[in-house]
């Protein structure tokens, strides 16, 4: 017979896959019993039924094995919306959420916005819960990553939010938006951070991109002002080290007001840009 005293004792088994041994171990035992993570805390007596203790088994080795906890929960939180995740793209970053509060807080027109590479449909979606009247379109070249923005999109029920498949700009027509936004691929492919840690588990087709991670962005800007509206705002994710070649690019392409955004770790990560006819 186990207890959740005895089975939060094993987390240490995780330190070598993970920085967050005990929280993973504490967040699978919490949707193994259905609880919260204070519930655990509350009742650490409470002796596991037979299926209870093999499901954590399973969730466990799991983890111990580097599967992120996000894929293993099928779950993952982001602007405290809950998202389905699968092996289909990336599990949202906290970081991430920069992108959703540049647009919500910057004094700029973002009544028709564009989320290129929408993967669960997280900024996209996040952005809905918060401009109720804009017009939302998101995109993905994945069919599957698709299939789960549109199941995020059926649980949390906004419907200002179109959801399509499209190579970048290819499905989008003449269509004009106030805001384009993206988190493209930027990893280069050479990037030894590639073989540790939850990414191992992620598809190469959401993380990495040509050109030292630069291919996919230099696309987006050099396309973006054909979708622009006159004033409207590109806002591009990058790695810590691409903001002065993001800006180059952009400043390359005529776009104005270039500003880069640090994340939750102070580094750089996002530059944004203001086009004008
Ligand atoms: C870094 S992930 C970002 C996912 C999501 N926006 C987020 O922030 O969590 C990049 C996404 O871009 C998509 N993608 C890659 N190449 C693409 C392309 N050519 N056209 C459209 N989407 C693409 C991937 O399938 C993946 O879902």
């Amino acid at each position: 017979m186990a207890s959740v005293a005895d089975c939060l004792t094993v987390s240490a088994e995780l330190s070598d896959v993970s920085d967050t041994a005990r929280l993973d171990t504490e967040l699978l035992l919490a949707a193994v019993l259905g609880k919260s993570r204070t519930w655990l805390f509350t009742w650490p007596e409470y002796n596991l039924s037979e299926e209870e203790q093999a499901r954590f088994a399973e969730f466990f080795a799991r983890r111990r094995a580097g599967e992120p906890v996000a894929y293993i929960l099928g779950e993952r939180e982001f602007w405290s919306l809950p998202f389905f995740v699968d092996a289909s793209t990336l599990i949202p970053r906290p970081d991430t959420e920069l992108l959703v509060s540049c647009i919500v807080d910057l004094p700029i027109p973002k009544q028709r916005v564009l989320d290129l590479g929408t993967g669960t449909g997280a900024i996209a979606l996040a952005l809905a819960s918060e401009l109720s009247d804009a017009v939302i379109v998101a995109v993905d070249k994945s069919p599957e990553a698709v299939k789960l923005a549109l199941r995020n999109q059926a649980r949390l029920g906004f419907t200002n939010v179109e959801i399509l498949q499209s190579d970048w700009y290819s499905a989008l027509g003449d269509q004009h938006f106030d805001v384009i936004v993206a988190n493209p691929p930027y990893i280069d492919e050479k990037d030894t951070h590639l073989g540790r840690g939850d990414v191992r588990f992620e598809p190469r087709s959401a993380l990495v991109a040509a050109d030292k991670g630069l291919a996919d962005i230099r696309h987006i800007i050099v396309h973006a002002v054909e979708h622009l509206n006159d004033g409207g705002t590109l806002l591009i994710e990058h790695g810590w080290q691409q903001d002065e070649r993001v800006a180059e690019i952009l400043a390359g392409k005529g776009f104005l007001e270039i500003r880069t955004f640090q994340d939750l770790g102070g580094n750089n990560r996002a530059t944004l840009g203001r086009w004008y006819e």
